[in-house]
């Protein structure tokens, strides 16, 4: 063991070898192959000149937790089936060989333990995690669209039980200790203050003789786990389950199939294993994983300020002026103070801060109850927010995050008051939806410290956050943004400013065309559905119903501009506005709502479409066919006009590279992940078909359509057919 490359050992003088993993390089601990090798090499000392050894301990070294599995680089890398297999069969023999280890082995877990780094710990013969909200334990592979393929889907389920480990297979849920230890994946909970100590304890005891506590399980899970019929059940409800989405993202059913053949082989793990393997090269090697691990690495990208400036670095924020205690506003004060932010929060009147301190007050109530945090931290958090109805002493304040009403007079002297009260190093960003952040910043006298901050509603929930930059916004305050943005969770997109930024302007003329259709006279069921066809969460119509037909129809005026050619939907916002038909807030839209569930179509008939002369002629298209997919006339309509726009936000330096596009609109409104976004799917549909379709789209349907064409000098440009 002297050649060790990522473990340091040593042996105490109760014969237990304590072998600490510390990843030179790295943040966080990854298999790559020389942790590979060094773990042969341990097992292989124990299993000749250390036999004598009492136990072996496994620790990490990185404060940031325990082992976070496959390198996902490495992964990515992998075009060769061959490579590929031999990889896992190698984790594979070693985890054989650590389980079959005549010495007890402990793996000590810390922040995150997940993927590999959990399949190595369910191979030893104990488990204990540390107590604290770092700990995160699980299998996520199914998020990158592949299979837990170094044992995941044969050792978990017998350790845990089918009714368990099924959940955390399919949908990638990772747990806490404290959930960790009820379902008996870690045989103990370690207190975080005390971790030396407790460690010590554990091992004292096994050596003793002393054995672990029987974990318990209920008697419905003991009915399901441990009989035949049973596990049938809990398979056969599992298949149903997934049957809706298994066509889009094949991993949910070879984890099954695994499972199963491990469930039903007794005892014999070989047959999983090879199931294993062959379903994750199958899955690395075909559609749809490339495209969430490409997902997932561009998020860590997003994540670096280094992508989005020259290597500035942001002031330092410890306390936030958030203006407007509204949606918008209290969802941004309850995130920040949860971060651990200082906040002020200000609105005009005392009872808009009222309602806005009771929306907080949820949200935190909720994310006790989820156990994202504990009701101390919830209750000291809400100490750090402060209300104001007036512009007050605020020298400490280093950031505003300005979201009152969608009104750029009022957003204006609004940055001339914050501009006038606020101390000089502060940087004054704005929520806006789509207005011009440049007219606020000029407003000011520090226009290189004014920027976007747009937040998506739910703002606790949805993961994107665009930066804003204006032609004059400096990289200092880009920088600043960016760190706040990650440090509240999010992914941020730094976008330049341009009416409707990224997200919202790829996603208009989508929604768009969804109205267009209806005033042909299109079922809006059928329209929606379609959507979700292709893998949209949500259809366009139910969208906007939720977003609210005014707030779309606000939107419309800021966006109507860019459109190559008038269009009927703002009329058809405006006659729905009109007869209260504002979305999911007035109980009625495109569809009818109850307690905020949708429930069926609303009746908006052609009469009633006839009566404002709202009807448009019918267009009607032929199938396309393309890389081996078939599209109708309502998804060609609705995909194509977004993958026209994202093409056309990239060539006018929206953002400058494609993977920010698609991780925009995934992130941002849940674009179908297993395609990647919309240019994954200009690129795997071919930007020449893709090209030749819009050019039918637009002789069909209207200019609109019109593609952008590579001119001779490689600029784009929008053609013009006439
Ligand atoms: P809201 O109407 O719920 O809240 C606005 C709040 O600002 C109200 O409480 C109002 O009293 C307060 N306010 C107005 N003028 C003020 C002033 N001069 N000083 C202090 N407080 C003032 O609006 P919401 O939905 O929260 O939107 C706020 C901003 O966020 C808007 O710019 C909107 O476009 C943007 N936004 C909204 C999203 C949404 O889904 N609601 C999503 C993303 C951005």
């Amino acid at each position: 063991m002297n050649n060790l490359k990522n473990f340091t050992t040593n042996i105490d003088h109760r014969n237990v070898l304590t072998a600490w993993l510390n990843v030179p390089g790295r943040p966080l601990n990854v298999f790559d192959d020389t942790v590979l090798q060094d773990l042969n090499e341990i097992v292989e000392y124990a299993r000749g000149e250390g036999k004598s050894l009492k136990l072996i301990v496994f620790r990490s070294g990185k404060p940031a937790g325990f082992l976070a599995g496959a390198d996902i680089h490495r992964l990515q890398g992998l075009k060769n089936r061959d490579e590929c297999q031999w990889i896992l069969e190698q984790g594979q023999a070693l985890f054989n060989k650590i389980e079959s280890l005549p010495i007890p082995t402990l793996a000590v877990i810390h922040g995150a333990c997940v993927g590999g780094g959990l399949e190595f710990a369910l191979s030893c013969t104990y488990r204990v995690a540390v107590d604290n909200a770092a700990t995160r334990i699980g299998l996520p592979e199914v998020k990158l669209g592949l299979i837990p393929a170094w044992g995941g889907t044969q050792r978990l389920p017998r350790l845990v039980g089918l009714s368990t480990a099924l959940p955390m297979l399919l949908q990638g849920r990772l747990l806490n200790a404290h959930e960790a230890a009820r379902v008996g994946l870690v045989n103990r909970r370690i207190d975080a203050d005390n971790v030396d100590a407790e460690v010590d304890g554990f091992i004292e005891r096994r050596l003793n003789g002393v054995p672990v506590a029987p974990k318990r399980r209920d008697l419905k899970q003991w009915l399901i786990d441990t009989n035949p019929i049973g596990r049938s059940l809990a398979l056969k409800q599992a298949r149903q389950g997934i049957a809706k989405h298994s066509r889009q993202y094949p991993a949910l059913s070879r984890i099954l199939d695994a499972t199963e053949i491990g469930v039903k082989s007794n005892g014999d793990m070989e047959s999983g294993l090879a199931a294993e393997r062959s379903a994750f090269c199958d899955l690395l090697l075909g559609n749809v994983a490339p495209h969430l691990i490409n997902l997932f690495l561009d998020q860590e990208r997003a994540k670096k300020s280094e992508t989005w400036t020259d290597g500035a670095t942001g002031i330092p924020v410890k306390k936030i002026a958030v203006i407007g205690a509204g949606t918008m506003g209290a969802g941004i004060a309850q995130l920040a103070a949860s971060r651990g932010y200082s906040v002020v929060l200000q609105d005009m009147k005392e009872e808009f801060l009222n309602r806005g301190m009771g929306t907080i007050r949820r949200l935190f109530a909720k994310a006790v109850d989820k156990g994202v945090m504990d009701k101390e931290q919830s209750e000291r958090a809400i100490t750090q927010i402060q209300t104001r109805t007036e512009w007050g002493r605020s020298d400490d304040i280093d950031l505003m995050i300005e979201a009152i009403v969608e009104r750029i007079d009022a957003k204006k002297s609004l940055f001339i008051q914050a501009d006038d009260m606020l101390p000089l190093h502060a940087v004054l960003a704005s929520n806006t939806s789509a207005l011009p952040v440049d007219e606020m910043a000029q407003a000011t006298h520090r226009p290189e410290k004014v920027g976007g901050l747009h937040f998506f509603n739910p703002v606790h929930k949805m993961p994107l956050v665009e930066v804003v930059r204006t032609p004059v916004t400096s990289d200092e305050t880009v920088a600043t943004l960016v760190e706040v943005a990650k440090k509240l969770g999010k992914t941020p997109i730094v976008v330049q400013q341009s009416p409707g930024f990224l997200v919202n302007r790829i996603l208009f003329p989508y929604m768009d065309e969804a109205a267009r259709m209806v005033t042909e006279g299109y079922s809006i069921e059928e329209i929606d559905r379609e959507a979700k066809k292709f893998g949209m969460p949500m259809g366009p119509l139910e969208l906007l119903d939720v977003v609210g037909i005014d707030v779309a129809l606000d939107v419309s005026a800021t966006l109507t501009p860019l459109a190559q050619e008038p269009s009927p939907s703002p009329a058809l916002f405006a006659a729905m506005v009109r007869d209260e038909k504002r979305g999911q807030k007035s109980g009625t839209g495109f569809y009818r709502w109850q307690n905020g569930k949708r429930t069926q179509p609303s009746p908006l008939t052609q009469e009633l479409l006839a009566k404002d002369g709202l009807q448009t002629p019918k267009v009607t298209l032929p199938d396309w066919a393309i890389a081996g997919e078939t599209f109708g006339a309502i998804q060609q309509r609705l995909m194509l006009a977004m993958v026209n726009e994202a093409q056309k936000c990239l060539n006018e330096g929206v953002v400058k590279e494609p993977w920010m596009v698609d991780l925009g609109m995934v992130l941002g409104t849940g674009f179908a992940p297993f395609r990647g976004g919309p240019m994954a799917c200009l690129e795997h549909w071919g930007k020449g078909h893709v090209a030749a379709r819009l050019e039918l789209l637009a002789t069909q349907c209207g200019p609109r359509f019109h593609p952008l064409q590579e001119k001779e000098n490689s600029k784009y440009e929008i053609l013009r057919t006439k």
